[in-house]
């Protein structure tokens, strides 16, 4: 689960960086380059199996690990706040939940109309990301529930950045608190960039 979490994390990294091409005043140009790289090359085309399959699992181990958490403690504490985990940590399934919520919502937006298993806006080519992406976030109703989202992906990569280090072993006094500080500033910056491609263009219109 760490390993697959700890690609997700590199993936989001590349994801954010392609993605901040929308912003660039060229008209998609630079973006579009991206995006035609990352959809003909076959080394991406690898990744990308390596990608839903490191979800998959992701997803899988993490429910069965919550189940049994639930099968080992049936009764809730008492007295809430009892136990030490942390607030993220907590509710690592229900913004794990909402993750997956988004992502059902993201791939009707981009990735199944690339599938063609859902239809583009009228006049706009299936592999046309740059465009989609400009009608999408001029909805302010999608908008801002991608700005909203974003809160729930930082709470969710707060606590797992830390957490795959940990669980790997990879446990140290000495670089323990970077990889924590680290995890803080990766859970903040990432889901801040990817909102504010939704904010910069909503308010842009
Ligand atoms: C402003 C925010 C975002 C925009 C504009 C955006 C845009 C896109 C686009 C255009 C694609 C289709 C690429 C392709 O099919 O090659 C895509 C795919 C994808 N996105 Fe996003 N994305 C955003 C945020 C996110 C976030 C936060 C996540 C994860 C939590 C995510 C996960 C994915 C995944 C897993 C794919 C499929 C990857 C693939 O196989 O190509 N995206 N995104």
């Amino acid at each position: 689960m760490a390993l697959a979490g700890l690609f997700l994390i590199s993936f989001l990294l590349l994801h954010l960086a392609i993605n901040l091409l929308l912003l660039k005043n060229d008209g998609g140009a630079a973006y579009m380059i991206a995006v035609k790289f990352m959809t003909t090359n076959p080394i991406i085309k690898v990744m990308e199996i390596f990608l839903f399959g490191g979800f998959f699992i992701h997803i899988l181990i993490g429910i069965t690990i919550q189940i049994y958490n639930w099968m080992a403690r049936p009764r809730r504490y008492k007295i809430e706040g009892y136990s030490h985990t942390s607030f993220f940590s907590k509710y690592m399934i229900h913004t794990g939940a909402i993750i997956i919520l988004f992502l059902v919502i993201h791939f009707i937006n981009f990735y199944f109309k690339k599938l063609g298993w859902v239809a583009p806006p009228e006049g706009v080519e299936r592999e046309d990301f740059y465009q989609m992406a400009l009608m999408l976030f001029s909805s302010k109703f999608y908008a801002i529930l991608y700005m909203v989202l974003m809160v729930f992906l930082g709470f969710h990569l707060h606590h797992a950045f830390q957490s795959a280090f940990q669980t790997l072993g990879l446990n140290h006094s000495k670089y323990t608190p970077f990889i924590k500080g680290l995890g803080t500033l990766y859970s903040i910056v990432v889901p801040l960039g990817f909102a504010i491609i939704p904010l910069v263009i909503l308010l842009s219109k």
